[in-house]
């Protein structure tokens, strides 16, 4: 068998290499399921750069997202069967060919999703329904600003508050004239390389977003608090610029409300029986093109150094899978 592996800190495409190996004996509750495609998502990236060495042992197989079949099951498996077709979640592991796991994080795909579809019906699908459902729905119909907007879950993120009736304002660093951002989802677009994008933003919004998400941090996400109105909330949920908020930003401003939203904290706290709910409604979402990504490229897994450069490629031309 052959898998991706990562056995020091780097950046993705000098550090990860394809080598065999022999899938071990079956644990009980453990499945082998047959990968057959695997997301590069930020994700991956940061974790094989080092972001969380704390909780990312060596050697890593990557890959937090993908799908595949259930190949053989060990004894006490009764949640799935041999021949389930699968998104294996909770932990790393994708980008290899037959991944050994916890049949309890093995979800059932909605037989609809083609493969592709499946592998990019997880993370960014089910992170963009559940910040919508827990911060903008709340609060009726506020205004809302998203940044790093060219990327695959801001679009996501837009489509369903267009849907409820909140198109947001797309903040992109860049060209304002872009496909992922022309769409009808978006209020109004705006270049955050003008010195002056934030009064721009104060301005279309008529005073500043209620609901701002932030996925890029640093500078980025300091200057996005800044516009927002009295009483609003900050939703940072990535780190794309790799530099952290300022831990002064509270005090900064005491009036807003800062939340940290990661996906896997509601994973690691939800039961199955919401967790495959959560995957359905996912999975729902692509079907009718709210959740769905733009895909740019697949590559078999022994061209992993090829789909990495494309992943990290600028322009928002849409995400890289990798079929092993
Ligand atoms: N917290 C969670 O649970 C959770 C779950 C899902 C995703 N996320 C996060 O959401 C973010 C987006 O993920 P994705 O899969 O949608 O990404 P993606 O489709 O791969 O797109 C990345 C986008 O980020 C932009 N970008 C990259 N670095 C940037 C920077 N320093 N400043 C501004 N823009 C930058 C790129 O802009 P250009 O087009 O200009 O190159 C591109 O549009 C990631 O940080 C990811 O970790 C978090």
């Amino acid at each position: 068998m052959r898998r991706a592996t990562v056995t020091r800190f780097g950046p993705a495409a000098d550090v990860v290499e394809v080598g065999d190996y022999s899938p071990g004996a079956l644990e009980a509750g453990e499945v082998a399921v047959r990968m057959t495609a695997a997301s590069i998502n930020p994700s991956d990236l940061v974790t094989i750069a080092g972001a969380y060495p704390s909780r990312t042992p060596l050697p890593l197989v990557p890959g937090f997202e993908g799908v595949g079949r259930v190949i053989e099951t060990g004894p006490g498996v009764d949640i799935v069967s041999i021949g389930d077709r699968v998104v294996p979640i909770g932990s790393s592991g994708a980008w290899q060919q037959v991944k050994t796991t916890a049949a309890r994080w093995c979800f059932r795909v909605l037989p609809e999703l083609t493969d592709e579809q499946a592998a990019l019906s997880y993370i960014n699908p089910l992170t963009a329904f559940r910040m919508v459902e827990d911060f903008v729905n709340p609060r009726g119909v506020p205004t809302v600003a998203v940044n790093a907007a060219g990327s695959a879950i801001a679009g996501m993120v837009a489509r369903l508050l267009h849907q409820r009736g909140v198109p947001p304002v797309a903040l992109v660093r860049g060209a304002v004239d872009r496909e992922s951002t022309s769409g009808p989802e978006w209020a109004a677009v705006l270049d955050t390389r003008k010195p002056d994008w934030e009064q721009e933003l104060v301005h279309v919004t008529d005073g500043g977003p209620e609901v701002a998400f932030d996925a890029i941090g640093g500078e980025d996400g300091t200057r996005l608090v800044s516009t927002l109105r009295h009483g609003g909330s900050l939703v940072h949920y990535g780190l794309l610029s790799g530099r952290p908020l300022p831990a002064t930003l509270r005090q900064q401003r005491p009036d807003v409300q800062i939340h940290f939203y990661r996906l896997r904290d509601w994973v690691h706290s939800a039961g199955y029986v919401d967790l495959q709910d959560g995957l359905d409604t996912a999975g729902r979402l692509v079907l009718d093109g709210t959740a769905v990504s733009r895909l740019r490229q697949t590559f078999p897994l022994e061209e992993v150094h090829a789909a990495l450069c494309a992943a990290q490629e600028r322009g928002g031309q849409g995400k890289v899978l990798l079929l092993p």
